[in-house]
C-alpha cells in the first residue's frame, strides 16, 4: 500500500478530496453498499453508507449506481505499426476513449520494428503516456535474440516493464522462433517477469493462406479459413512445453477457442503458472461477420470463430478458466481496412475496442447471462492488474488503491454507434448493438474526469505505472 495513506489514520474523514456516496461498491471479492472516501488521489476508506464526512468534502452522488474499480485493459495497442499501417490513435485519444468506456488503466505495447531495440522502443512508447487522461503500463517485446537482449531485459524490468510480448506468427515482422521464446523465458526467471504470447503456428497459417489463395480467394470474406483453430492450439501446446521446460509463468493473449483455453487449464493443474486472456470480440462476435457487407472491418488475428466456438469459449468465463479479458484495441479506420480487403495478408489486423470492452461484456454476460458482478470485476480489472504486476494499486477499491472509479448505471439501455464513441476511428464492430449498462461517471486518481457522460476535466495526467514483480502466483491476493 502507498505511503501517503499510511501517514494518516484512514478513518480520518477531514481534508478528503471527495466522497462517493450512496452506491453499491463492487470489488473482485466483495460487493455491498458503501461510501468511498478519497484522499490524495487514493482510496482512503470504505465507509458505512451515510457515515459523517466534513461538510466541505465534495460529494459525488452514486445513488442507484454501481461503483467499480476503473477497468484495466491488459491488451491495448496505441499508435501501433504493423506492416504498412499504423493505427490512428495516440495516448491522449486512446485514453480518452478508454475513460469514457470506464477503463482507467491501459497496458500498451512496445513492439520493435525490424532493426529496432526493445529497450529503445519501450522508452519511446512510454514518452506518450503523460499526454493521456489516465494511467498506462507497458509490455515490452522481443523478436530476435542477440548478445544485448539479456541486459536489455534486465533494464526493462528495472524500469517497470516485466511482461514481454512474443509472437509465433507474423514472420518477418514480429515473429520469434521457439529458441528465442525459450531464451526470453529463461532470462525472465530471475527478473520476476513473464512472457505474454500470441500463439498461431505460422507454418499452418501460411499453408492455409496459400491454399485459400489457390482456390477461391484470400479476401476478408475468407478470413476464417486462413487462420484455423488448429494453428492456435498447435502453437499453445508448443509454448506450454517451452514454459514447462523452464518452469516459468506464461500468459496467452487473445485465446479464441475453448480447446486452447483447456490446454492452459490442464497445464495449470500440472502446476505451471499459465494464464488465459480472452478478448471481447472473440466472446461477443462470430464469423458470420465475414459474410456481411463489410467483412474487412472484422479482420483480426486470430479471426472471429464459428458461433459454437464462441459459446464454448464464453463458458470458460463461468468455469474460471479465463483469467482476464482485454480489448486488443487497434484503432484502424475503414479506409485502412478496405485498401487491401481482397488480400488479408496485406491488411492491417485488429479491431477498435478500448471504449466498448466493458459495456458490451457487462450487457452480454452480467445482464444477459448472470455472470456475477464480482467475477466481472475480477476479469476486467483485478486480474489484469495482478498479471501485470499492478495490483492492488490498480484493479481494486480497497484502501490504498488509486482512486480510479467507474460509476455504472446498470439499467441504462443504449445503442452503440461509432458517431457517439471517442475512439479515433470511423467505425465500431458493434455498430447498432443494443446494450444494457454503462459507466456514466468516471473518476481518475480522485478527480472526476467524465461526469454523466460529459468530459469535465481534460487535464493530461497520464502516469506511467511501472509493473512490480509479477508475484509467484499473481492470483493469490497479497496480504
Ligand atoms: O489482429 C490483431 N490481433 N492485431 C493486433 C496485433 C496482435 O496480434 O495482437
Ligand atoms: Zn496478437
Ligand atoms: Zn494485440
Amino acid at each position: 500500500m502507498r505511503t501517503r495513506t499510511e501517514e494518516r489514520d484512514p478513518a480520518d474523514r477531514t481534508g478528503a478530496d471527495l466522497v462517493v456516496r450512496g452506491g453499491t461498491v463492487v470489488d473482485s471479492a466483495w460487493e455491498g453498499p458503501a461510501d468511498v472516501l478519497v484522499r490524495d488521489g487514493v482510496v482512503a476508506a470504505l465507509l458505512a453508507p451515510g457515515a459523517p464526512v466534513d461538510a466541505d468534502v465534495p460529494a459525488v452522488d452514486a445513488a442507484g449506481r454501481l461503483v467499480l474499480p476503473g477497468g484495466v485493459d491488459p491488451h491495448c495497442h496505441v499508435g501501433f505499426t504493423s506492416g504498412a499501417y499504423t493505427s490512428l490513435d495516440d495516448h491522449r485519444e486512446c485514453t480518452t476513449a478508454a475513460v469514457f468506456g470506464g477503463t482507467t488503466t491501459i497496458v500498451d505495447f512496445a513492439i520493435p520494428r525490424p532493426g529496432q531495440r526493445p529497450l529503445d522502443v519501450a522508452r519511446s512508447q512510454r514518452a506518450g503516456i503523460p499526454t493521456g487522461l489516465c494511467d498506462a503500463a507497458l509490455h515490452g517485446c522481443v523478436v530476435e535474440w542477440d548478445d544485448t537482449t539479456a541486459d536489455q531485459l534486465r533494464v526493462l524490468a528495472d524500469e517497470g516493464v516485466r511482461t514481454i510480448k512474443m509472437f509465433t506468427t507474423y514472420r518477418g515482422e514480429s515473429m520469434a522462433d521457439e529458441a528465442t521464446i525459450l531464451r526470453v523465458m529463461h532470462a525472465l526467471r530471475g527478473l520476476d517477469g513473464m512472457v505474454v504470447v500470441h500463439c498461431e503456428a505460422d507454418h499452418i497459417v501460411v499453408d492455409a493462406q496459400d491454399r485459400a489463395a489457390g482456390t477461391g480467394g484470400i479476401g476478408a470474406r475468407e478470413m476464417p479459413a486462413t487462420r484455423p483453430e488448429l494453428a492456435e492450439t498447435a502453437s499453445v501446446g508448443e509454448v506450454l512445453a517451452i514454459a514447462e521446460s523452464q518452469q516459468t509463468p506464461v500468459y496467452f493473449v487473445h485465446q479464441s477457442t475453448a480447446a486452447a483455453v483447456e490446454l492452459v487449464a490442464a497445464a495449470r493443474r500440472r502446476g505451471l503458472r499459465a494464464y488465459t486472456e480472452a478478448v471481447a470480440h472473440h466472446l461477443l462476435l462470430d464469423e458470420s461477420a465475414y459474410a456481411g457487407p463489410q467483412p474487412e472491418r472484422f479482420v483480426c488475428c486470430p479471426p472471429l470463430r464459428p458461433r459454437e466456438s464462441v459459446d464454448a469459449l464464453a463458458r470458460h468465463l463461468f468455469t474460471g478458466e479465463i483469467t482476464t479479458i482485454g480489448s486488443d484495441h487497434c484503432c484502424y479506420d475503414t479506409n485502412q481496412k478496405r485498401e487491401h480487403r481482397h488480400d488479408v495478408r496485406r491488411m492491417p489486423n485488429g479491431l477498435p475496442g478500448v471504449e466498448t470492452r466493458l459495456a458490451t461484456l457487462f450487457s452480454e454476460f452480467v445482464v444477459g447471462r448472470g455472470l456475477p458482478l464480482t467475477r466481472f470485476v475480477e476479469l476486467t480489472a483485478a486480474n489484469p492488474a495482478r498479471t501485470n504486476g499492478l495490483y492492488p494499486r490498480k484493479g481494486s477499491l480497497m484502501p490504498g488503491a488509486d482512486a480510479d472509479l467507474a460509476l455504472w448505471d446498470p439499467g441504462l439501455t443504449w445503442t452503440v454507434t461509432a458517431a457517439e464513441l471517442h475512439q479515433a476511428t470511423d467505425y465500431t464492430p458493434y455498430e447498432g448493438r443494443r446494450v444494457t449498462g454503462r459507466p456514466t461517471t468516471v473518476i481518475v486518481g480522485g478527480r472526476v474526469v467524465v461526469d454523466e457522460g460529459r468530459l469535465v476535466d481534460g487535464t493530461a495526467r497520464g502516469r506511467y505505472v511501472p509493473a512490480g514483480e509479477i508475484p509467484a502466483d499473481p492470483m493469490v491476493l497479497p496480504l
